[in-house]
């Protein structure tokens, strides 16, 4: 009987951490963009046919990438403002006008909504 009640008050420990578990994941993603649309960002962001970041940036993450830019990382840092972060993203050619990096808004290389998701993704890097 001893042991059966121990068995029982281990299974409510571990169903109590569950239930906390899964609150604590549900107010990680309610405070921020959901999860699916930093994953949909990072698969936008890393597929050569859209944004192709890694060819000149290493994110953290990505396979194989590239050293001609800066890496991407603390972006909340070097950008406190994220529609600048957006704004760099767009049109890189306005922060510099010799930059390299393609302006994947204003060239239309990939969608407004494939931007939003994008910089989601690096924002939270
Ligand atoms: C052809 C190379 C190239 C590609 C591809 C590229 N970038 Fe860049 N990126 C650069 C360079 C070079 C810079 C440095 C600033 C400049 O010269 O414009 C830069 C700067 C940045 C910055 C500012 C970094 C900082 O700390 O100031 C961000 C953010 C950024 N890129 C995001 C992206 C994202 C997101 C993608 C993919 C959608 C991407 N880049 C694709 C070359 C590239």
């Amino acid at each position: 009987m001893r042991r059966f009640s121990k068995i029982v008050s281990t299974t409510s420990i571990i169903a109590v951490a569950i239930t906390g578990l899964s609150l604590v994941s549900t107010t990680v993603s309610a405070a921020g963009s959901s999860k699916s649309d930093i994953e949909k960002g990072q698969d936008i962001a890393f597929s050569r046919k859209k944004g192709n970041c890694l060819a000149c940036h290493n994110i953290k993450g990505g396979q194989l990438p590239g050293n001609i830019a800066p890496p991407l990382v603390t972006m909340q840092q070097r950008f406190p403002d994220k529609t600048k972060l957006r704004a760099q993203i767009y049109d890189s050619t306005v922060a510099n006008p010799n930059s390299i990096m393609p302006p994947f808004g204003r060239h239309k290389i990939i969608s407004d909504k494939e931007i939003d998701l994008v910089t989601d993704f690096i924002y939270q890097l």
